[in-house]
């Protein structure tokens, strides 16, 4: 079987040399991977129900370390150590996908890059509904990008399993209406509504309900402007390069 959870309990120092803070809070750089410490002191501030949510948290992300495909961040270990962290590594990016866009400019991601983008996105998508996960958490910062060219998702913190769902999670701006309304179980098709989200905010730079949940800005999403170099020709062509099996 293999190994999610180390058996032994580590000592980052020891084991790398250099560590940097990374944007996202509890990260350390050395010169290979990424190191997301999550310090279990913490859950002494918290009530019962609290340390459950906590923990499941930690459990999700660890069992999705047997997820593996190009376009998921590969962990490589997780393991406690002495001064009660837990510690997970894994292929270090660049960066995010919220500063990447920032960072081109606003409306400034060619075609080529969008379609590359949601492409990558939406195969990383495929593979883990096909296990029955739903991420619950697609929004930019939880999209990696390595070498400018590879975007990967990360983040399996509030991800869940089956087919159906009922409890609430994610990025105010990337949430389904569903999930909102509360209206009873959800499924993956809350993953696609926040993919389409992203997909707003790649071209455009802006966040789309600037915080408002979807259903309340209801009438805002019949007048989503898309930047003006994205004609009907140029959105028929990326449709045809993310979707090639369907032209
Ligand atoms: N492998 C990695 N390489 C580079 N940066 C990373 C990596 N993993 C995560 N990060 C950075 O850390 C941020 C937070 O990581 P992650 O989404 O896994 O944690 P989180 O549970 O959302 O934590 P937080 O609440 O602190 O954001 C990411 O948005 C990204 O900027
Ligand atoms: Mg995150």
């Amino acid at each position: 079987m293999e190994n999610l959870i180390s058996l032994k309990i580590k000592d980052t120092v020891l084991l790398y040399d250099s560590l940097t803070k990374l944007d996202g809070g509890a990260f350390g750089e050395s010169q290979y991977v990424a190191l997301k410490v999550q310090h279990l002191k913490k859950l002494r501030e918290c009530n019962d129900q609290q340390i459950s949510a906590e923990l499941l948290r930690l459990f999700r992300e660890i069992s999705c370390n047997q997820l593996h495909h190009p376009n998921i961040v590969k962990t490589f270990d997780s393991y406690f150590t002495y001064d009660g962290g837990f510690v997970m590594t894994s292929e270090l990016a660049q960066e995010n996908l919220q500063s990447y866009v920032i960072r081109k400019g606003k409306g400034n991601i060619t075609l080529e890059e969008v379609a590359q983008i949601m492409s990558d996105v939406i195969n990383a998508l495929e593979y883990i509904h096909n296990y029955n996960i739903i991420h619950r958490d697609i929004s930019p910062q939880n999209i990696l990008v390595y070498d400018e060219k590879t975007f990967k998702i990360c983040d399996f913190g509030i991800a869940t399993y089956g087919e159906l769902t009922q409890i609430a999670g994610g990025k105010i701006d990337y949430i389904a209406p569903e999930i909102h309304q509360m209206t009873g179980e959800y499924d993956k098709m809350i993953d696609i509504w926040s993919l389409g989200v992203l997909l707003h905010f790649i071209c455009t730079g802006e966040s789309t309900f600037n915080g408002k949940p979807a259903c309340i800005a209801k009438k805002e999403i019949n007048q989503l402007l898309l930047p003006p170099q994205i004609t009907i020709k140029t959105q028929n062509n990326a449709t045809k390069r993310i979707f090639p099996k369907f032209n």
